[in-house]
Formats: C-alpha cells, structure tokens, sequence
C-alpha cells in the first residue's frame, strides 16, 4: 500500500536533517513515496526536491496538500510560522509532524493540540535529541536502573558565540530532555539570568523539582567556547554522564559512562553515523511515520511538548522582564 509523504520548508534544517531522513525513510520501506515538497522560494523547493527524490515541488503548501492528498506532513518552517501552518495543515485532515518547537507559546501549542484533537489526526513535534540513539539508549539504561530513584538531573548547555537575544528555542531542547530522563514532568522551575558583556543572551540557570522529586538544574552558557551539551544524572548509588553526539561538536560521537557503588558499569561510546541519523532526525521521521501505517501511537504526541513549550515560554517572558528593567 502507497504512503504518500509532504514536506513544507526547504531551508538549512531541512537541507541537513530532514530531506536525508526522509530520502532513506523512502528507499527502506515500498510504497512510501516522496509525493511534493514546498518552498516559498521555488529554487530552494526545486533544489530540495531534487536532491532527496520529491516528486513535485511547490510554492504554495496548500496547493500542494491539495493536490497530493499526502498520508503525513512533514513541517520545518520559521518557528514564528510553525503553529499556524500546523493548525491550518490538521484542519484540512493531515497528520502532522512539526519542527520544535510546535508553537512560541503555550497557547499556541494547546492550539495545535486542539485542531488536532478536533480532526482526529495524529501529530508529534519533532525534538529530535529524544530519537538519537544514544539518548534512547540512556533513557533505556535509567529505565533499568529505575527513572523513579533518580535525585537530581544537571545539565551544561554550551554554544559558541551565539548572539540571538532569544535563546529560548534553543535551550527548549535540555528543558524537553530532562523531562525525558526524568520520566516525568516538572512540579516547578525558576530562572537566573547572568549578563554577559559579550552578547545579549547572557548566562541562563534554570533550577528546578521535578513530578517525582528529582531536582533539576540546567545552565545555559551562550559564550562558552565550544558546542557541547552535558547530562549528568545521579540516582540511588548511582551516577551517569551522558555527553550528546551535537553534529560538528567535540564530543561526537558523544558516550555514556555509568558508575555505581564505586564500580564503573558501563563506559559506551556513540556510533559513528551519518549527522542525521546521530541527531534523531531519522528516528523522529520512522517513529512517526511508522505509527501512522502501523496504527499504534507514536513514541511521542503533540500533548508531550506542551509544557516544555510552555517554560520555553516562561523563560522569554521572565528575560525580557529583566532586559527592561
Ligand atoms: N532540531 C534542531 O536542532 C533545530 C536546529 C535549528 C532549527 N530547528 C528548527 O527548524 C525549523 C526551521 O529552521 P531552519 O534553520 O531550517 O530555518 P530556515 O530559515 O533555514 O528554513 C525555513 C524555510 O521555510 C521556508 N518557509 C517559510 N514560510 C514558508 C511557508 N509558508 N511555506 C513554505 N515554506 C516556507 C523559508 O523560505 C525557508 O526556506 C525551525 O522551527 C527551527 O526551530 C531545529
């Protein structure tokens, strides 16, 4: 049976993480096809479409739907436009799998949730560090060693000269992931802000209890000198480090190490792969479509990014507060 297949936005993410996704998504399973892709700039689409085996490309992603009639849509827009187009794209009846974050806003998100309650499709938001291997296999770890024992979640959170006052859609992606390591949501969270002379984002510290009793804290530090983003989890016992494989950063391909009672248990270094694979973006891509032509839910629904978009949120807001007073 055909699985058709619609992708709207052809710009650097997509260029890097979703078209090679999509393209080997394609080639491993009969019957999934690349139907159209889309691009306000027609050479962009053209270019896309061409490189990663789309069908069609179009200017217009209503057109396309319409059209092409797809059995997914893939979205990877600005971030300003991301809930728009994905409420618009569940009312006309098509599932949906967005970029992060699926809105700026909690409101946004309960948006999208609710278009897509209402049509009856299925929908997820792309986080693509939930579907990188190696993280999957921490969180399968923890799962042994029992999510309900862990204490305390830390992250480092570092980046290169980045400049862009709002950080915010960045740093959703440790707020999203302690969520995942924890295996639960948070009960509260709070913000420091540290001005930097360097840039605007300044230093950011969120500090935080999670549902189960864990606290958490995660430091963003924009200026920091390299690309790098670091886990560090202590439970029962227990202490595990994961250091993430971040394309073009220095710990690719990134590893776990897990030490227990003195002993260290496990030492596993991450696999070599190709940048989309590494990221996620191939798993978010299966995991979504998979679940769609199997009929079982996904991994992950849009439900699950409503409250790290709703801090993502928060953190904005409280920044801004400050950057006027
Ligand atoms: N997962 C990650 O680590 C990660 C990293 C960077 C960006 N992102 C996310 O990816 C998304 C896209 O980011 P990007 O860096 O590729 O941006 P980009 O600006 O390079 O690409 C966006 C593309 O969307 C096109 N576009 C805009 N409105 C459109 C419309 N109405 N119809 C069709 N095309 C339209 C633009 O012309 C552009 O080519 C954002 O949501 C961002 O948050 C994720």
């Amino acid at each position: 049976m055909s699985f058709k297949i619609c992708h709207i936005g052809c710009g650097a993410m997509s260029m890097r993480g979703h078209g090679p996704a999509m393209r080997k998504y394609a080639a491993e399973n009969p019957g999934v096809i690349l139907a159209g892709c889309c691009d306000l700039d027609l050479e962009k689409a053209r270019e896309f479409g061409d490189l990663f085996g789309f069908y069609h490309h179009y200017t217009d992603w209503i057109d396309m739907l319409l059209k092409e009639k797809p059995d997914a849509v893939s979205i990877a827009v600005p971030v300003g436009s991301t809930a728009g187009i994905s409420i618009r794209v569940a009312g006309m009846g098509f599932n949906l799998l967005t970029e992060k974050p699926p809105g700026m806003t909690g409101d946004e998100c309960r948006g999208i949730i609710e278009a897509v309650k209402k049509a009856g499709v299925t929908a997820a938001a792309a986080f693509n560090r939930r579907h990188m291997p190696l993280v999957r296999r921490f969180s399968d770890i923890l799962d042994i060693e029992g999510k309900e024992t862990i204490t305390c979640i830390r992250c480092e959170f570092h980046r290169v000269g980045r400049k862009d006052p709002d950080f915010s859609t960045t740093a959703i992606h440790a707020i999203d992931m302690a969520i995942m390591i924890a295996g639960c949501g948070y009960r509260e969270w709070s913000f420091e802000f540290q001005p930097l002379v360097r840039t605007p984002v300044g230093n950011i510290y969120l500090n935080g209890v999670m549902e189960s009793g864990a606290k958490v804290s995660l430091a963003f530090m924009p200026d920091s000198g390299l690309d790098a983003e670091r886990f560090s989890v202590v439970a029962a016992g227990s202490s595990f480090f994961l250091n993430m494989p971040i394309w073009d950063c220095p710990d690719y391909p990134g590893g776990i190490i897990h030490f227990k009672e003195g002993r260290r248990m496990a030492k596993i270094t991450g696999t070599e792969d190709e940048m989309f694979i590494t990221s996620g973006f191939y798993g978010e891509h299966c995991d979504f479509y998979n679940s769609i032509r199997s009929g079982k839910p996904a991994g992950y629904d849009m439900a699950s990014s409503l409250q790290p978009v709703e801090i993502m949120e928060s953190l904005r807001t409280e920044k801004n507060n400050q950057t006027r007073r």
